[in-house]
């Protein structure tokens, strides 16, 4: 078998005889298995140390291999894979037996999505079948946007990495629920819900909180929150006091600061042991979001602090990603 970097027959002939390939997408970097191979599955289970009870996102290369393994494609589900795939959407719909069950935890459900990237796409057409992968992490820690976080993460415990380089939307796909009575979205993302609404009418939004959130929000638990490894605190610039009292509390030159735009002129007396001034545009700013909290740990600072965007309907994939990485400052 040819082994060289970058050779996806290679990574295909691996997918087929049920091992793991990692794979970039637009969003982050996955971690790939065949789908209707419960063995191979298990692997990713296994690198990931993924709990069991955590469904898998399913890719395929057009929406013809989606309706092979869907049971039901409504009819807007036909709509959105036209208007958004490839593209960062999951669509959650019923699904056929031959998507193992492992792959749903169970569920008789499967999100489904065509990732918008070259590689990924000719290594699905090659495949030509349904590729299981959640991001190339570790659980609970943060996605991987470049081959580089996949190798020092998971290097040793996957078959093959495709190096397609930095990934260009930087956090994970939108997830809608296509099989609630009103479509729901489970997870925000760079596709918003005004642009879903706009094509197929209202739409809900999931505000409960899954086991992973409660680990990662619960204070006290700090050896399980999602990423990053420092402790991560938000604030928002309404509330500048909050990180003020903070900085006086601990040792500011161990805390890294990461600001939306410039530094707020609330903060300009402080001396951070590093600063990082995050773009105001949410499509850039998620592009560079986890390669900056990736950089910051391996400083190791006593904590992170983040200034949050605005409250604002562009920037709810952001935030969300930010309160599951982060506790708020208060
Ligand atoms: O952008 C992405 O979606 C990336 C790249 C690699 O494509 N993948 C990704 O996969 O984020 P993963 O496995 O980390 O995301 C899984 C999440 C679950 O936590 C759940 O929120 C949702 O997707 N999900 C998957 N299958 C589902 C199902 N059958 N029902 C409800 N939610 C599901
Ligand atoms: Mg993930």
């Amino acid at each position: 078998m040819n082994r060289s970097v970058n050779d996806i027959s290679a990574a295909v002939l691996i997918l087929r005889a049920g091992g793991i390939v990692a794979f970039p997408t637009e969003t982050v970097y996955g971690l790939g298995a065949d789908a209707t191979n419960a063995d191979a599955v298990e692997k990713i289970f296994r690198a990931k140390g993924r709990p069991a009870t955590n469904p898998l996102i399913v890719h395929v290369a057009d929406q013809r291999v989606a309706r092979r393994y869907a049971a039901e494609w409504p009819a807007v589900a036909a709509h959105l894979a036209e208007r958004f795939w490839p593209g960062p959407l999951t669509l959650v719909v019923r699904k056929r037996k031959t998507i193992a069950l492992n792959v749903t935890a169970g569920l008789g459900t499967v999100g489904l999505r065509a990732p918008d990237h070259p590689m990924a796409l000719e290594m699905l057409r090659e495949f030509d079948g349904p590729v299981a992968a959640p991001s190339a992490n570790r659980s609970m820690r943060i996605s991987p946007t470049t081959a580089e976080h996949v190798r020092s993460e998971l290097g040793n415990s996957v078959d093959y990495i495709l190096d397609g380089g930095p990934c260009s939307v930087g956090i994970e796909s939108t997830v809608l629920d296509l099989t609630a009575d009103v479509p729901m979205i489970l997870r925000p993302g760079a596709i918003t819900a005004e642009q879903i609404a706009a094509e197929i009418g209202p739409v809900s939004i999931f505000k409960g909180t899954t086991q992973a959130d409660v680990a990662a929000l619960s204070p006290g638990q700090q050896s399980v929150h999602y990423a990053p490894l420092s402790p991560a605190y938000y604030f928002s610039r309404d509330n500048l006091d909050a990180a003020v009292r903070f900085c006086e509390s601990e040792n500011s030159r161990f805390i890294a600061l990461v600001s939306f735009g410039s530094n707020p002129a609330g903060l300009s007396g402080i001396r951070f042991s590093r600063t990082v001034e995050m773009p105001i545009m949410p499509e850039e700013y998620a592009r560079s979001l986890y390669s900056v909290l990736r950089d910051l740990d391996l400083i190791n600072p006593s904590a992170i602090l983040i200034e949050i965007p605005p409250e604002e309907p562009r920037w709810v994939a952001v935030r969300d990603r930010l309160s599951r990485a982060a506790r708020p400052l208060i």
